[in-house]
């Protein structure tokens, strides 16, 4: 039955240009979510992108009749204190962080990306104890709350705070799940709603091992639409997935967009590399993005989530974020893919790290559904990347140079210890202000 206590939710890098697809999330299910107050959190330096995004807030409740609070705040403890729900989506370093995570490693011809490679590593050794801070201050003002985390990368960081803090109550999230369903049912042309896909996996690693239409399931329909050479349409709806019929045939799961990174290799350097040069790296790109956001939002007559939002790679997170807070409080137990601690789901998996898997909602949080194993033909690169992201992630904790080597070493995107080494020095170098762990010792 559902609860009916006033809420109040804290979300920290409230200023980023995704807040407004949040509030519309919140806006749309608010008959399940009565939300009293949302605190927006950020940094200093983010004030007027704060004040800016706060003001649209206030004018979307505004316009749909909601009588929700939103708070402006760069005290986190003030916004964290008895809040029911914390979402995180903040940037360390800001986009000139991303961009040189994104621009250092194709010096190396390495691909490098906010979640891959040395960019995931880096984002990683910079967000890790940030992330940390939060709980132990959630474990003091808030201990009941949930946190929610977007902050990428995402599967490193609920593996961080699953790992090396005793916090429970975290749940990592990502639009891409949610937008492969949104591809199959554009592909099928049924309703969203209809389609449901069985998860396993990382976060930027997982596959689709079955997929079902109204609870049938349509997966060889689907591997069929994507190796009919005639078929034109799966490629137009599922960017990137353009796979060799053979290779999706035998492997017969779906994979992610991410995965190009890794069984497209070569394609996705050259192809980075070119627009890197043509119109600069993503970070650089939405840069430029960001700034029309915001000279939108500033607009007093906007009061609701521009279209525009929607260039963003993360879009419909708000859908998948709401409707996960919206299930924890109602104690739905309906399922959907979330990064959680495995517990067993997948077998060749350790069993306290963190998955991203089909999970039944409740309100004592996500209960992953066991999956058995991942398909042999996958399952080695999942643990490939299973003992980067551990190795990151106590590379974070402890400050360790000679761990961040080994993990960028172990990655697949790196060829040789002695290049991982080299990226590793001068991506230190570069991101030395937000590192106090490897430089203030
Ligand atoms: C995706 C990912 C997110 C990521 C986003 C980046 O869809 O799932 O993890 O944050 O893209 O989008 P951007 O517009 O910042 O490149």
């Amino acid at each position: 039955m559902a609860k009916k206590k006033p809420m109040k939710i804290a979300t920290i890098g409230g200023g980023s240009s995704y807040t407004p697809e949040l509030v519309e999330g919140f806006i749309n299910r608010y008959d399940e979510l009565p939300i009293k107050e949302l605190w927006l959190v950020d940094i200093e330096e983010g004030k007027e992108k704060l004040e800016t995004v706060g003001n649209l807030a206030k004018r979307m409740f505004k316009k749909a009749n909601l009588p929700v609070e939103v708070h402006l705040t760069f005290d986190r403890r003030k916004a964290l204190k008895d809040a029911d729900f914390v979402t995180t989506q903040f940037r360390v370093g800001l986009l000139d962080a991303r961009a040189k995570d994104e621009r250092i490693p194709l010096k190396y011809g390495v691909l490098g990306q906010e979640t891959n490679g040395p960019g995931g590593l880096f984002k990683g050794l910079r967000t890790i104890p940030v992330i940390l801070e939060i709980v132990s201050e959630m474990q003091e003002l808030c201990p009941d709350a949930w946190l929610v985390n977007f902050t990428n990368p995402a599967g490193m960081v609920t593996e961080a705070v699953l790992r090396h803090s005793d916090f429970r109550k975290v749940v990592g999230l990502c639009n891409v799940p949610i937008g492969m369903e949104m591809g199959i049912a554009k592909l099928l042309d049924v309703e969203h709603s209809r389609v449901r896909i069985d998860f396993a996996g990382l976060n930027h690693m997982i596959y689709g091992l079955d997929i079902y239409v109204d609870g049938e399931s349509v997966k060889d329909e689907v591997i069929e639409l994507m190796t009919d050479p005639d078929n034109t349409n799966f490629v137009k709806n599922i960017e990137g997935q353009e796979w060799e019929p053979a290779f999706i045939r035998s492997l017969n799961a779906l994979p992610c967009p991410y995965h190009n990174y890794y069984y497209k290799r070569p394609e996705t350097l050259k192809k980075t590399m070119e627009s890197a040069e043509k119109e600069g790296t993503r970070a650089e790109v939405v840069q430029r993005l960001e700034k029309d956001l915001f000279e939108l939002y500033k607009d007093e007559n906007l009061n609701i989530r521009p279209p525009q939002l929607q260039e963003r790679g993360g879009a419909y997170y708000s859908d998948a974020a709401v409707r996960l807070i919206t299930s924890i409080y109602n104690d739905k137990g309906d399922i959907q893919p979330v990064n959680t601690m495995n517990n067993g789901a997948i077998a060749s998996i350790p069993n306290d790290s963190a998955v991203e898997v089909s999970s039944i909602i409740t309100k004592d949080g996500p209960k992953p559904i066991t999956v058995g194993d991942i398909p042999i033909a996958a399952r080695g690169l999942v643990q490939q990347i299973k003992s980067f992201e551990r190795i990151a992630s106590e590379a974070a904790v402890e400050g360790s140079y000679d761990k961040a080597v080994l993990a960028l070493t172990i990655n697949p995107l790196v060829s040789s210890d002695v290049l991982a080494k080299q990226i590793v020095d001068e991506m230190l170098e570069a991101h030395k202000d937000y590192l106090p762990k490897f430089f203030n010792r």
